[in-house]
């Protein structure tokens, strides 16, 4: 329909770009298509422009064909509009979609640190044989450190542990011992316990660091014997490294102890041939043990004609040591992802 020159071929120019509109299949290039068209300087627009230089008579219809064009051209921009945001959301849904028969990333597993592990087996075969588990505090006071185990001030004993002092009375504890003394004042008779938990010396090397575990036994009654205290340890290693090593009983010397014994195990790093790690003597002390003696049972009231017991003390980085052959103790201190991955 061409009423005159100011509408050169409008109803084809409405044509060709609603073909084009169809053709688009991004919304970049749909608003290209607006801004050529509807935009400021479209062509659409600028037909509008001309409608003041038209005569009077005209302007009313061509200006009706302008706009009417106008908007078949938006609406179908509208339309396209809707169609690219669906095949946009779909495009994105079929990106995302989420395949629910793949196997599943793993997630990294910790694992129980190597110490608390033998903490926990140590618990474990001590409660089969009727042992209670206990603790005491880890900044202890003269008294129940040393005093009450016999180790009086001045006494020389008292240079066998390279004490952390917080003040002049409180000290870190050096063994776990003290826990007796706490335990036998508030337990009756008989008693069997295990106390388990961390101590502290001014110590360093391939077999010592100034924080290490040890874990204490007690059993006082009024027929315990050294046998018993013999038995009961032995069968502890033989299940606890789950194979018969060699172990023997050293006679030793302790203030709260009499008679006293250490422990020691073939070294299982040169099969006691001696190495660095014994100290070229083929054995690696585990505990020192003995009877409850009479001054430590005076201490808590406990009537020592009547009753007797044993104790004993290990290190639990010793034993763990020597259960997973590493050799060196410090290496359970450094956290090393790569060392600590070995006991899953
Ligand atoms: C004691 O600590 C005594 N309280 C043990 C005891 C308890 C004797 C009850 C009698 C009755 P000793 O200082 O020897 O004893 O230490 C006991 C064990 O702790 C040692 O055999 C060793 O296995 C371990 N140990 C000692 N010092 C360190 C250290 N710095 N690092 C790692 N383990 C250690
Ligand atoms: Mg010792």
């Amino acid at each position: 329909m061409k009423d005159n020159n100011s509408d050169p071929d409008l109803a084809g120019e409405v044509d060709e770009a609603l073909a084009a509109i169809a053709k688009v299949v991004s919304n970049r290039e749909l608003e290209a298509l607006r801004v050529s068209y509807l935009g400021r300087r479209g062509s659409v627009t600028e037909r509008l422009k001309q409608i003041g230089g038209l005569p009077p008579a005209q302007r009313k219809a061509f200006g009706q064909k302008v706009n009417e064009a106008k908007a078949s051209i938006l609406a179908a921009i509208k339309a396209r509009a809707g169609q690219l945001g669906e095949r946009v959301r779909d495009e994105e849904l079929s990106e995302d979609a989420i395949d629910v028969s793949l196997p599943g990333r793993n997630a990294n597993q910790g694992s129980i640190h190597p110490v608390t592990r033998s903490v926990r087996r140590i618990k474990n075969i001590f409660g089969r044989l009727g042992f209670d588990v206990a603790d005491g505090p880890e900044i202890e006071d003269d008294f129940h450190n040393f005093g009450a185990l016999n180790i009086p001030e001045d006494h020389p004993a008292r240079a066998m542990h390279d004490t952390f002092y917080v003040t002049s009375d409180l000290v870190l504890r050096t063994h776990t011992s003290p826990v007796q003394v706490r335990y036998m004042k508030n337990h009756e008779l008989p008693i069997r316990v295990i106390a388990p938990g961390r101590v502290y010396r001014c110590d360093s090397d391939v077999t010592h660091t100034p924080m290490f575990n040890q874990v204490e036994g007690l059993a006082v009654g009024t027929d315990v014997a050294f046998s018993d205290l013999k038995g009961i340890l032995i069968y502890f290693v033989r299940e606890f490294f789950e194979q018969d090593l060699p172990v023997r009983f050293r006679p030793s010397y302790f203030p709260f102890t009499e008679p006293s014994a250490e422990v020691d195990m073939g070294c299982v790093f040169c099969d006691s041939k001696g190495c660095r790690v014994c100290q070229h003597t083929g054995w690696l002390e585990i505990l020192g043990c003995g009877m409850v003696h009479p001054e430590v049972f005076r201490h808590v009231e406990i009537d020592s004609e009547k009753y007797t017991g044993y104790a004993f003390g290990m290190g639990i980085e010793r034993l763990t040591m020597l259960r997973y052959a590493v050799d060196d103790l410090r290496l359970f201190f450094d956290n090393e992802l790569a060392f600590l991955n070995q006991f899953r």
